[in-house]
């Protein structure tokens, strides 16, 4: 049965809905003209690379079809790179490439591809194919992250990734996205990945959902979802506050992996952050963010900010 079915459940969790996000917050905290900053990728990775926020390492960007033909030079000595638009969403338009064997490129998936095919897959992302509004775009090629074990093992492919939804700066929910064969390799919950609440206190996981159901077990690795624990957890939040200084956003989602060997990092922020996370939590934001709104005034440290998070009742 899907969890969260009656308006009156709804209403005692707190649940917030479309009409009073948009209203209630993201109008009134997030400055319309600081959008471009978070929806376009690249103008992100050079004010995190600003901010001292660690970003997959950037190689280079195409923005113009003459450039196309120095792709291969370009990738000289890249053996796992990322290419992407820079004003894609919803993981459309991003090729990821695991290794080379002689002349081929290696997918994530296995599947062998040639240079011409990523020639061609950056002309399509400058011709704004993948682009939010069909719009010219530009192509940024980035460096491959490795996830981390732990929460590789409990993926099916794709990289496992974590929303944090910061309000005037402070951390208000966490999920962990995972994603599953459903979801094609993709950590969007709408294409059928798991999302995991995050309990902000512990690290821990504390409820787990899967189109709209309660889910105990990650349907393709079999893993049992609440034995899962996020580690680096504090530096992990410290890097999602700081995106309010960088970015002015009062309402806002980062996103951030755990690579491997250079720990949290953060990559891309939405200024229109989905409300699931709550499905995912099974509780709402409405009480969170009340509590936040009563601070008269924002401490100017993450830090002291996480600490009166971590202080409430909320969990
Ligand atoms: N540098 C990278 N290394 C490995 N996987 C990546 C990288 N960048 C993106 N991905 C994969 O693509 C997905 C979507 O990337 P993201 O940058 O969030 O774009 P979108 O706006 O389309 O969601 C990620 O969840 C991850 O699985
Ligand atoms: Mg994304």
């Amino acid at each position: 049965m899907p969890f969260l079915t009656s308006f009156k459940t709804l209403k005692r969790l707190g649940i917030l809905g479309m009409n009073a996000r948009n209203v209630n917050y993201i109008s009134k905290y997030n400055d319309r003209k600081l959008y471009p900053l978070v929806d376009d990728k690249l103008k992100t990775k050079l004010l995190a690379q600003k901010a001292g926020i660690n970003t997959p390492k950037l190689f280079f960007t195409l923005s113009r079809q003459h450039d196309v033909g120095e792709l291969q030079k370009r990738l000289e000595g890249l053996n796992a790179f990322v290419l992407k638009p820079a004003r894609g969403s919803g993981g459309k338009g991003i090729m990821v490439i695991a290794s080379r064997e002689k002349e081929l490129f290696v997918k994530a998936n296995g599947e062998k591809v040639s240079v011409e095919v990523l020639m061609r897959h950056v002309t399509n992302i400058l011709a704004g194919l993948y682009s939010l509004s069909g719009t010219p775009d530009v192509a940024i090629c980035e460096d491959l992250i490795i996830a981390d074990s732990l929460l590789k093992s409990y993926s099916y492919e794709g990289v496992p990734d974590i929303r944090i939804i910061i309000f005037r700066g402070y951390p208000v929910m966490a999920m962990l996205r995972l994603a599953t064969k459903l979801s094609d390799g993709k950590a969007n919950l709408h294409q059928g990945a798991v999302g995991v609440g995050i309990n902000l206190q512990n690290a821990q996981a504390s409820h787990a959902v899967m189109e709209q159901s309660k889910v105990l077990v990650h349907p393709d690795t079999k893993n049992k979802l609440s034995e899962i624990e996020i580690a680096n957890w504090h530096e992990l939040l410290e890097l999602a506050c700081k995106c309010y200084e960088m970015t002015k956003l009062g309402y806002l989602g980062a996103d951030i992996v755990i690579d491997q060997n250079r720990g949290p990092m953060l990559l891309e922020l939405n200024a229109r952050p989905g409300l699931s996370i709550q499905v995912a939590n099974a509780t709402g934001l409405v009480p969170r963010l009340k509590e936040i709104e009563k601070i008269k005034e924002i401490d100017p440290d993450p830090k002291n900010r996480i600490d009166f998070v971590l202080r409430q009742n909320w969990f």
